[in-house]
């Protein structure tokens, strides 16, 4: 018995040593003090030893269980130790590493041509006006001297809200609520969304236009030549061809198309190539547009003018098709 009880403590403590995670240490621990463990078992049988032999057999046993038990908190102890230090290894921050670059945003290639565009007007004097995306019929087109049976009004071109309301199809009717709230002299650009019911390559259901309204006394087509010839020399340089084309709006008269000669090097051919871009209609306002604001147009004149924002835009920088404005793909987007 004593034979075994020695062999025990150095094949436990062997093991209790050897234990290399807590799984294999409980194990250990099971094997020698559980309820079936081999001390455990040892104490059990000594019922039937001498009685000499019972105490001091018994006073080893409880020696060796009690060792046993210490050793193995003290293992326990050690393995924890090691394994919160290897967690905290895997985890470790390198300081070293290159941070996670955020890329920072910038202002969309639409707004950064409004932009453009706004401030050589209000160098000249124009002020900013706003009017809403969602607009009355009467603004939209009655008070601009749309007749009834204008065919801009058929629900094919112009999405309707309900009866009487539609999303604006131009930002002309900003050029009414303006003139409802001011007397002249009046002189202001008005940019924003509008919407057509339209899709292919050059046509978008929403696009973006810039208005521009200038009331004053003794105003002339002259005005309006000279303002427009000093935007477009600004903006696409003074070398730029320019011609006014006669055409018909309900709200101007008489009424213009501008056009810009336009030189691209094709991208695919090489080819230097010239073509004539429309980028903006004008006018003279209409008497009936004044007499709708209740502006004596006797004594006051003035001009308007629409901008296609896209339409510059895309002549700027070469872009082939209005969809690219609107898909936000960042590939696009980082090239302005
Ligand atoms: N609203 C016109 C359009 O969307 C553009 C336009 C033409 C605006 C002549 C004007 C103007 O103010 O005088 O096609």
């Amino acid at each position: 018995m004593k034979e075994e009880l020695k062999q025990l403590e150095l094949d436990g403590s062997a093991r209790i040593a050897e234990a290399s995670d807590l799984k294999s240490l409980e194990e250990v621990r099971v094997a020698y003090l559980g309820r079936k463990g081999r001390i455990t078992e040892i104490l059990k049988g000594l019922g039937s030893a001498s009685p000499e032999d019972r105490r001091s057999l018994g006073q080893m046993a409880n020696l060796l269980k009690d060792q046993f038990a210490q050793r193995i908190d003290a293992r326990k102890t050690e393995l924890e130790a090691a394994l919160r230090e290897q967690k905290a290894q895997e985890q470790r921050v390198d300081m070293s590493l290159p941070g996670r670059a955020i890329p920072p945003g910038h202002v969309h290639v639409l707004n950064q041509i409004a932009d453009e565009i706004s401030d050589i007007f209000i160098q000249m004097g124009f002020q900013l006006a706003l009017g809403p995306d969602v607009e009355t019929e009467y603004y939209n087109f009655d008070a601009l001297n749309t007749p009834d049976d204008h065919p801009a009004r058929d629900s094919h071109d112009t999405f309707f809200v309900k009866p009487g309301v539609v999303l604006r199809t131009q930002t002309s009717p900003v050029q009414i609520r303006v003139m409802e709230q001011t007397r002249p002299p009046v002189a202001v650009i008005a940019p924003g969304r509008v919407y057509r019911v339209d899709l292919d390559a050059t046509h978008s259901p929403m696009f973006v236009q810039m208005e521009g309204l200038l009331v004053d006394k003794g105003i002339t087509f002259s005005d309006l030549k000279g303002t427009l010839m000093h935007f477009i020399h600004s903006f696409f340089g003074p070398d730029i061809q320019v011609r006014f084309r006669p055409h018909f709006f309900p709200f101007t008269e008489p009424s213009a198309e501008v056009d810009i000669l336009w030189t691209a090097r094709d991208r695919h051919t090489g080819e230097v190539k010239s073509k004539w871009l429309e980028i903006l209609g004008c006018g003279m306002v209409h008497p009936e547009v004044f007499k709708n604001v209740s502006y004596d147009y006797e004594e006051y004149s003035g001009y308007a003018f629409g901008l296609g924002i896209d339409r510059i835009a895309m002549v700027r920088h070469g872009i082939s098709s209005i969809t690219h404005l609107y898909e936000n793909d960042m590939r696009f987007l980082e090239q302005f």
